[in-house]
């Protein structure tokens, strides 16, 4: 197995501020980096900002702006997003850097020498919206399904991108690696794609018509196809070709987006990077959309939910834990304020922190507040001990496969199987027994074991809420991940705090 992992949310455009769906990719990515960080790998993650094209320039003369002016503003939002989400992004690229711009510029004169890019006139429709031309197939009723507009019909000399030339070798790479665009769904979908015949791809868009882009290093008369410039971030950022960081996890790239951008990821990236010479991507992961009752959420939709308020009103794990949980990798799934609440009382507050305070309050009465040692260990012990044997295999797969889902799920599982450890065991009833003193130290040191493992699993879920109760515990130091493997970590002895971390039931 690698020891290196690198992953990438999608940049975000600028032309409008971060809504739930930007919140989530970035929040999900972050959660895969910490997983993969506590399981002893050399991780990066990467975010940033899309700021060149028609689109962003039109809105930035809608706004009566400069688009440099409006760039600058909106990408400063996202880039103050990430640490309010507990992104623990390692650096934020926007395409207008000049370190981005120069690798594109010496990227598309490597494609241009090798003789991978060429002139001709087209004539086709173009969707402002999606910044590309549309074939007749895409249109429903003449109009753009997505952005519900009639595409203009556009004549001009430009640039493309032999694209069909890596048709067959990109085929063939998805047809063997069943992992690397996931779910299958969508790998079902890119394939799907890949049989409707090789394209080519136009890179470029005349100066007359756009000037908000980075200029073609071949023609100045040019600028270049916002998605040619954009895909580049993910290894400009890390200062392909020569810098420390390309050489290190330029072959590592997990790229997590959703299904809207599936095409440029996984049709027109991984050609670039054959026609450069570059490594492919390791995977492709694919999530689907957040949708409120009235139809997916998005700007241009005006039903957003604003992420601000929910890490205001209740903090940032809490919003983690209900997007990780909630949505089916793959799957669109429904944001409800109701099951916001439902989940986080029944899993996070019921079953994770009703035990955890459960546990101390039964030191505080019995132990003096103190972590006791264990005393004999019998069946019971074995039992609960088995449940939590095979965590880490079955958490790896999940992981492997981005089911934030059943990860939580799973950790949920085990924490119930405490509760019901300490039900069947009742050491409140074994605590009016003074010859039984060392039974009842035995059953709530094992418990206070498996809830220091329930929240080591659950650091890249609520890193926050985590942190403070393996601090409570005295259980926050290194090598976490390895002391998954051992019931004797706590230090016979130590206090208990007298206030613990609670996650009080949400009301409303
Ligand atoms: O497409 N549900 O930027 P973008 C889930 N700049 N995720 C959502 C979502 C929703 N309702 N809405 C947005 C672009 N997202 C390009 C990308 S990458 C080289 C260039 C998330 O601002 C999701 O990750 O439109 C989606 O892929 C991304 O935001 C699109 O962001
Ligand atoms: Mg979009």
């Amino acid at each position: 197995m690698t020891s290196k992992f690198y992953i990438t949310t999608p940049i975000y455009y600028v032309n409008s501020t971060p809504h739930l769906g930007h919140a989530y990719t970035t929040i999900f990515a972050d959660a895969m980096r910490r997983y993969h960080q506590l399981t002893g790998k050399e991780t990066y993650l990467l975010t940033g900002t899309d700021e060149h094209g028609d689109k962003i320039a039109k809105k930035a003369a809608s706004l009566n702006m400069t688009p440099k002016e409006m760039v600058d503003k909106n990408s400063e939002v996202f880039r103050n997003l990430a640490p309010k989400l507990a992104s623990t992004n390692d650096d934020f690229i926007r395409t207008t850097d000049e370190r981005h711009i120069k690798v594109v510029q010496a990227l598309l004169q490597k494609v241009y020498d090798k003789g991978d890019i060429y002139f001709a006139e087209y004539e086709g429709k173009y969707c402002f919206g999606c910044e590309r031309f549309l074939g007749d197939d895409e249109l429903v009723d003449g109009k753009c399904p997505d952005h519900k507009t009639e595409p203009e019909t556009i004549k001009e000399g430009n640039y493309f991108f032999k694209m069909s030339k890596y048709w067959d070798e990109l085929r063939q790479k998805i047809e063997d690696n069943p992992r690397w665009v996931q779910p299958d769904n969508f790998r079902n979908e890119v394939i799907g794609l890949l049989k409707q015949g090789a394209q080519d791809l136009c890179i470029s868009r005349p100066k007359e018509r756009l000037t908000w882009g980075i200029e073609l290093p071949f023609d100045n008369k040019f600028v270049t196809y916002v998605w040619f410039d954009a895909l580049i971030n993910y290894i400009s950022a890390l200062g392909c070709p020569d810098g420390e960081l390309y050489q290190k996890f330029g072959g590592e790239m997990s790229h997590l987006i959703a299904k809207d951008i599936l095409k440029p990821h996984c049709v027109y990236w991984p050609t670039m990077l054959l026609s450069m010479e570059l490594p492919l991507p390791k995977e492709i992961a694919i999530h689907g959309y957040w949708l409120m009752d009235s139809g997916k959420m998005s700007k241009s939709h005006g039903n957003v939910v604003d992420p601000f308020e929910y890490i205001e009103k209740y903090g940032i794990d809490l919003l983690r834990f209900y997007l990780l949980r909630t949505m089916r990798f793959g799957r669109d799934s429904v944001f409800s304020h109701d099951e916001f609440l439902t989940t986080v009382n029944a899993e996070l507050v019921n079953n994770i922190f009703n035990l955890y305070s459960r546990l101390v309050g039964m030191c505080r009465k019995n132990t003096d507040l103190k972590i006791p040692a264990y005393g004999p260990q019998g069946e019971k012990e074995q039992e609960l001990k088995h449940a939590f044997s095979s965590l880490k295999r079955e958490l790896e797969d999940i992981c492997l496969s981005f089911q934030s889902d059943r990860y939580i799920e799973r950790i949920v599982q085990a924490s119930g199987a405490i509760n019901k450890y300490l039900d069947e065991s009742k050491p409140w009833s074994l605590a009016k027994d003074p010859t039984k003193k060392e039974e009842m130290g035995t059953i709530l040191r094992l418990s206070l074991e498996a809830v220091r493992q329930v929240f080591v699993w659950l650091s890249p879920v609520i890193p926050n809420l985590s942190q403070k109760v393996l601090a409570e515990l005295g259980a926050d130091g290194k090598d976490l991940y390895a002391q998954l493997d051992s019931w004797e970590i706590l230090e016979n002895e130590q206090a208990l705090p007298e206030k613990i971390t609670a996650v009080p039931r949400l009301m409303e």
